[in-house]
């Protein structure tokens, strides 16, 4: 453990508590070999509320009906916001040059809407806005882009646009000069491309928080499930399976499977991606 946690009492079974309660409301699972990890995480938390037990903390996320800006804080502590550019791109390859131009012409003067529903700090979404506008899609249709996630510290970077030189590793160069320009700190995207995407702070896990966002034709949800139990990531494809638009997409990442977890969604290879679809009702 970190030396801020050592002067902080962790009662017997304190552990247990705290690592059940952030599971039921944020999906994030530290499973036996990372309690030590997770109780590191939340030790600044607990210290920043004046408290010097963690179950004092536990207490308060429970139970207290001010602890909205605390799980806010939760949020941000726990998460992994690593992503790039042009990360696992085979999936919005298929997007652009096949899924979109299909359901285009399936639904002429339609809306499409896309939703990435944990974006970290924007790349992925600002990724298939680069596609759509290289294949020229938004001339040639309308098309909403969503993107949120759970924690706002990612969601204040995305808003900025501004990205260091780790996010461009699988960028190519010639779309890196076409939609950045250099800023005081890195590069800057394109505000075109940015304004395409709307962003928004949401827990995957908040039925209530992702309904507005979730009724889309697509919806990306990569790199996340790696995080969650088996039980939470089952209840966010039931809400994501409740409101999609179906036929609709659901994109995970290459190291995430949902075949044992779900029935609604049915595993496709288009365009050497894989992809989960939800189909229409037949009944
Ligand atoms: C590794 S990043 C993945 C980013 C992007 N989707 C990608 O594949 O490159 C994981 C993101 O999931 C977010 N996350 C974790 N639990 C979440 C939840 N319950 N609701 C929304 N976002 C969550 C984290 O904040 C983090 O930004």
């Amino acid at each position: 453990m970190g030396s801020s946690s050592q002067n902080l009492v962790l009662p017997e079974g304190a552990g247990n508590l705290i690592r059940t309660l952030i599971n039921e409301r944020t999906g994030m699972f530290f499973d036996n070999g990372k309690s030590d990890l997770l109780i590191d995480k939340l030790s600044p938390l607990v210290i920043e509320r004046g408290f010097s037990s963690y179950l004092d903390y536990y207490y308060l996320l429970k139970y207290d009906a001010s602890a909205h800006t605390e799980w806010q804080n939760v949020m941000n502590a726990l998460s992994v916001q690593e992503t790039y550019f042009w990360r696992e791109f085979d999936q919005v390859r298929a997007l652009v040059g096949t899924l979109v131009p299909q359901w285009h012409a399936r639904n002429p003067g339609s809306t499409l809407r896309i939703w990435c529903s944990a974006c970290a700090t924007g790349e992925e979404p600002l990724t298939i806005a680069m596609a759509l506008n290289e294949a020229g899609w938004f001339d040639k249709a309308r098309i909403e882009i969503f993107a949120s996630d759970g924690s706002s510290k990612a969601i204040e970077r995305a808003v900025r646009g501004v990205y260091r030189e780790r996010a461009f590793r699988s960028l190519p160069a010639r779309l890196r000069e076409r939609y950045f320009e250099p800023a005081e700190v890195g590069w800057r995207v394109r505000s075109d491309i940015h304004s395409r995407v709307t962003w928004a702070v949401a827990n995957v896990i908040d039925e209530e928080q992702i309904r507005p966002l979730a009724s889309a034709h697509f919806i990306f949800c990569r790199n996340v499930f790696i995080y969650f139990s088996e039980s939470a990531i089952s209840r966010v494809l039931r809400s994501f399976a409740r409101f999609i638009r179906a036929p609709g997409c659901l994109f995970v990442g290459a190291a995430e499977s949902l075949i044992r977890l779900t029935t609604d969604f049915t595993l496709t290879e288009i365009d050497d991606a894989f992809v989960y679809v939800k189909h229409e009702r037949t009944v």
